[in-house]
């Protein structure tokens, strides 16, 4: 694929090859991204986690998604890149939501736009589909409802939650969303939602029965190391890694070791 477009995750759903996403809050971590091959760059709100250091994702604001989005389209050749709608952005009215995908869609360049919630937030969706820009629905765990829920614990265990959610996800489909997001729900549930409607299912915590899977990539190459979840596969221990680096230079530079004759002009 030269380009992906929502159109070919589609298509790869029917082809029966897995997805990969990964999310990207800046320019030179999305080169990398991009250019290592991976199918969709997700900006999500989880920036106010990991580039902020919030203790949740509701604080960051829409003008700071704008920012991270269009660092990231600067960088990409290949990806689809879905930005994250941020928590007050969209839950008023539809024609906030529509606003604030607009303004995402025309100052990032970003490609489509990613909600959070189902059957509530459903005039909204349609809204934004109507306008032309691309829909991804996210149900699970949704950061954003941190509040109401009280825990990051798995989604829809009890059988009316799951319900919904199977619901929620036909819906989705239904309206004309490109892709949902299953967040920490457990697989068999996931499983079903992916058999049941034939736009991508990507997981995270959802088992290996979806049409591909999304981490944060703070998390899976180890620069963060305090939040260790079942479904987080490390690839490198950046933390460690850079730890041990930087203390080297502090080092080289305490005993003039750095810079050298041939580091000098
Ligand atoms: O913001 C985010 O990183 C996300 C993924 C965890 C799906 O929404
Ligand atoms: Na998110």
């Amino acid at each position: 694929y030269k380009r992906i477009t929502v159109k070919t995750l589609v298509d790869m759903k029917a082809n029966g090859e897995k997805i990969s996403m990964l999310t990207a809050y800046d320019y030179t971590m999305a080169k990398i991204v991009d250019g290592a091959g991976i199918d969709v760059i997700l900006v999500g709100d989880s920036a106010s986690n990991v580039m902020a250091g919030h203790e949740t994702t509701l604080p960051i604001t829409l003008d700071q998604m704008i920012y991270h989005a269009s660092s990231v389209v600067r960088a990409v050749n290949r990806s689809l890149v879905v930005v994250d709608l941020p928590f007050g952005s969209y839950q008023s009215d539809p024609k906030e939501a529509l606003r604030s995908a607009i303004r995402i869609m025309k100052e990032s360049g970003g490609h489509a736009v990613k909600l959070e919630g189902g059957k509530e937030i459903k005039d909204s969706i349609k809204r934004i589909l109507n306008a032309g820009i691309p829909v991804m629905g996210h149900l699970g765990l949704t950061p954003q409802s941190i509040y109401k829920f009280g825990t990051y614990t798995v989604r829809a265990k009890e059988e009316a939650e799951a319900e919904k959610l199977i619901e929620d996800a036909k819906m989705l489909e239904r309206i004309g969303c490109f892709g949902v997001v299953l967040e920490k729900i457990p697989s068999n549930l996931a499983k079903k939602v992916a058999e049941s409607i034939s736009i991508p299912v990507i997981g995270i915590g959802a088992g290996p029965d979806v049409d591909g899977q999304v981490l944060v990539l703070h998390d899976m190459i180890g620069m963060t190391h305090e939040f260790n979840p079942r479904f987080l596969r490390r690839y490198l221990n950046l933390f460690d890694d850079m730890t041990d680096a930087i203390a080297q230079y502090v080092d080289d530079v305490k005993t003039r070791d750095f810079p050298n004759d041939s580091e000098k002009y």
